[in-house]
């Protein structure tokens, strides 16, 4: 048997760590989640996402009673975000969360869908995106989606398909 040892490096950091971009960012993302949608789960999250040519784009979870219809924040802003601006790469996304009156202690965490949305978007460009965990005991950030999603299915698995 082998073991392969697989590292994540993961930046925690406190508002003044913030380059002033990384802090307009997730101050956008903390304001997305005002327009959230979320009757069912009470659970609003907002996403910021930053372009090459420093347009932010935002996004918020939508809900619905059919709750599988519903959207994450990420992926509202990521799909609009390539929508409307094809041809312009995406450099960070920020992402928040509020509930019971309060943005979460704990760095909110993208669900599974919304990586493999992120880690597509990456590969779109080949430009790294970097992406930045907002928590009131700290804010998580790492250089590139794939530290988040590791023994990914991106494009490289589909071979000669791709
Ligand atoms: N949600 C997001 O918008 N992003 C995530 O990364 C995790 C979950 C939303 C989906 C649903 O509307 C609510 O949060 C509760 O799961």
């Amino acid at each position: 048997m082998k073991t392969q040892v697989l590292e994540t490096r993961i930046d925690i950091l406190v508002p003044q760590d913030l380059q002033a971009e990384e802090a307009l960012l997730l101050e956008k993302a903390r304001q997305a989640c005002a327009t959230a949608y979320a009757p069912y789960s009470h659970f609003q999250v907002g996403a910021a996402v930053l372009l090459a040519d420093g347009t932010i784009v935002t996004g918020s979870n939508q809900e619905n009673a059919a709750f599988p219809s519903g959207m994450c924040a990420e992926r509202t802003a990521l799909f609009s975000a390539v929508a409307n601006y094809p041809d312009v790469p995406v450099r960070a996304i920020a992402i928040a969360a509020f509930t019971d009156g309060n943005f979460t202690e704990k760095p909110v965490s993208p669900c599974g869908a919304c990586r493999q949305v992120m880690l597509g978007i990456e590969e779109r460009s080949g430009d790294a995106v970097r992406v930045l965990l907002y928590g009131t005991e700290g804010i998580y950030r790492v250089g590139s989606v794939r530290t988040l999603l590791p023994l990914q299915f991106g494009e490289e698995s589909l071979g000669s398909r791709s």
